[in-house]
């Protein structure tokens, strides 16, 4: 499947692409993309990441990023930006694609009204709403305006994100700030295409955890039942539909799409 956003000599940035759907995002796209194109794929895991660049094809330059991005700082991460540029630096790209993959779904055994610890709401937040925004200021100051490089923000959110769920409030709310936080930028940066992509209910490690441990009972057996009628999606299925989905390019800059879309 061919789309044009993603062709030509490319900067391809992913987190969370040790696993899960960061790891098959990264290795289809990879395959769409011009020679000389430059992927930088960022996560805790470095093992996981090694093996998802060992998938990529051989054109591609290809660097990893162990990092915990809780934690890491816009000058660490600029110094990661900075050295997979490389010293012809930004401007040799003809694109720059930046995917905010990296999530996690924090405590989901607790109702709204046990969510007292100010740490866990922070250490929450660190990774799923600053993160993102820090990282993406970060890559907008080397791919700035200036540039006249092709900019393409992906943001991979949720239904939780428009849609409440019981026992699931750390992740709405960050998923919700976060998918704001990205109509904001889209606002403001209306040269840059921003897509806020639900990719549907998944099969990788995340959906393990709320079959096993969703503290709402109902929750817990739709994600069960779900599992059993076979209605969980691929990671191939939900990336191939975001590739049709910028292939089309029928959304507006900022919207959320959901793979259940028409
Ligand atoms: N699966 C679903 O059904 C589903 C549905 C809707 C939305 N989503 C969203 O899709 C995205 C990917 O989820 P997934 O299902 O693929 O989950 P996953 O298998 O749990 O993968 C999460 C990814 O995030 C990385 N990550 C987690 N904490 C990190 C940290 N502190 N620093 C750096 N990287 C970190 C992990 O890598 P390391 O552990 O190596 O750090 C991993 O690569 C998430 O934003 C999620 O909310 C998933």
């Amino acid at each position: 499947m061919s789309a044009p956003l993603l062709s030509g000599k490319v900067f391809l940035l992913v987190t969370g692409a040790s696993r899960g759907i960061g790891k098959q995002i990264t290795e289809s796209f990879a395959t769409l993309l011009g020679n000389g194109s430059v992927v930088l794929l960022i996560a805790r895991n470095e093992n996981g990441l090694k093996e998802t660049a060992q998938k990529l094809p051989k054109s591609l330059s290809v660097h990893t990023a162990s990092m915990n991005l809780s934690v890491a700082t816009a000058d660490e991460l600029k110094n990661v930006v900075r050295k997979a540029l490389g010293s012809e630096g930004a401007t040799q790209f003809e694109k720059a694609i930046i995917i905010h993959n990296a999530g996690s779904l924090g405590d989901v055994s607790k109702p709204t009204n046990d969510m007292k610890d100010l740490t866990t709401w922070r250490n929450y937040y660190d990774l799923n709403v600053f993160s993102p925004a820090i990282l993406n200021g970060v890559f907008m100051e080397f791919f700035n305006e200036d540039t006249k490089v092709t900019r393409l923000v992906i943001n991979i959110t949720s239904l939780c994100g428009i849609q409440p769920s019981k026992s699931l409030a750390y992740y709405c709310t960050g998923k919700a700030a976060r998918e704001m936080f990205f109509k904001v930028f889209a606002l403001e940066n209306p040269e840059v295409n921003v897509l806020n992509y639900s990719p549907g209910p998944v099969e990788t490690d995340m959906q393990q955890v709320l079959r096993k441990n969703l503290g709402d009972a109902d929750g817990k057996k739709m994600f069960n039942d779900f599992k059993a009628s076979g209605s969980v999606l691929t990671t191939e299925q939900t990336v191939n539909r975001l590739i049709e989905i910028l292939k089309l390019q029928n959304y507006k800059s900022g919207d959320h799409v959901d793979y259940y879309d028409k």
